[in-house]
């Protein structure tokens, strides 16, 4: 099959398509033959080396296709069966490639009305917002919630999510474009997230401050989150870079009671579960993944480059 893999960690011209052999399924596994695969930085990371995984490696976490064959032990899908899958971006190969192996929990059928594609876009991201808002964080109708970059992979879906949970959702974009594109999610509100005076703006929209925050870039925002809370409110942290976040004032948390939850969708133990539920949003529309750009197999490196550089709408994904 072909398949993006690296043999160093470093750049995106690390990576390089390649003949390889077809993986085979383990005894509870299923090989699929990938139709779709979603791109996301976690995968950029683990390139870069962030991970210690065995090299050469295919990178990726999302995938959607049809199950070529099933180990001797697997009885919930069966050969020829639409399937999405996410979380293989710590296993032993990902889903840069023709064909791939998933373990049981990672994965899901997919529903006859749900493309592909959009089912390949929705795994880390779907199980993401899902995990934030009604696992951790347990949006309600009279929640209020703050989500950093609307616009983006996570914040568009994250948005969508927080809608679906009824809460009120302020957002955040970089552009007039983007903030509009989040306001189509669903977003009551939409600031520019270069604005001087946002914690100010924040805190006028939501006087008693905001149940939950969601924050991808604790670098910039930790203090702002625990600053813009309510009362016995909740911060969920899904990214960094950790090395930059500061609390500089501990006085908001204090008088806030806050927590701070950290999480890594891939740490789920039954994303399968989740997919099931996030399947279910997209098939009858109530989510909508929108795919900004489409790449070939060929040109894994520049989506890797773009999904870290470029400014774009909802999701990148690969066709292979
Ligand atoms: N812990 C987990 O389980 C988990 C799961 C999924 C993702 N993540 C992490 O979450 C991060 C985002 O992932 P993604 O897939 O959503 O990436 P993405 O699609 O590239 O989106 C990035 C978003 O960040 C916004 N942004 C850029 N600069 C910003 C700023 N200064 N303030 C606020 N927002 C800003 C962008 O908005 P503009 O385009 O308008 O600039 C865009 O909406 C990554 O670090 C990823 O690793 C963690």
């Amino acid at each position: 099959m072909r398949a993006a893999r690296f043999h160093e960690t470093g750049g995106p011209e690390q990576l390089q398509v390649e003949s390889v052999p077809n993986p085979s399924p383990r005894p509870d596994e299923i090989l699929v033959e990938v139709r779709a695969i979603g791109v996301n930085p976690t995968e950029v990371y683990s390139r870069e080396g962030d991970r210690d995984h065995p090299l050469p490696r295919i990178p990726g976490a999302d995938f959607a296709g049809i199950v070529e064959s099933v180990g001797e032990t697997v009885t919930d899908v069966e050969p020829g069966d639409r399937v999405f899958g996410t979380g293989l971006q710590n296993d032993r190969q990902g889903t840069y490639a023709e064909y791939v192996v998933a373990r049981p929990r990672r994965y899901a059928v997919l529903p006859d009305e749900v493309s592909f594609e959009q089912g390949a876009a929705a795994g880390v991201v779907g199980t993401t917002a899902w995990l934030a808002f009604v696992e951790h964080a347990r949006l309600t109708p009279t929640s209020t919630c703050f989500i950093h970059g609307g616009s983006g992979g996570v914040g568009h879906v994250a948005v969508q999510t927080a809608k679906l949970c009824g809460a009120t959702v302020v957002t955040t974009a970089g552009s007039e474009a983007s903030r509009e594109f989040a306001r189509e999610c669903g977003a009551d509100t939409v600031l520019d997230y270069a604005r001087p005076d946002l914690l100010a703006t924040a805190q006028k929209i939501a006087p008693d401050g905001v149940d939950v925050v969601l924050d991808h870039r604790i670098g910039s925002y930790l203090q702002f989150d625990l600053e813009v809370l309510a009362p016995d409110g909740t911060v969920v942290v899904i990214g960094g870079p950790q090395d930059e976040s500061r609390i500089t004032d501990m006085w908001p948390a204090i008088r806030t009671d806050a927590t701070v939850q950290v999480f890594a969708m891939s740490n789920e133990p039954d994303l399968g579960a989740v997919l099931e539920e996030v399947a279910v949003l997209l098939a009858d529309g109530r989510l909508d993944i929108h795919i900004a750009r489409r790449y070939d197999l060929e040109d894994a490196a520049a989506a890797q480059r773009a999904v870290i550089e470029d400014s774009f709408h909802g999701k990148l994904i690969i066709l292979p």
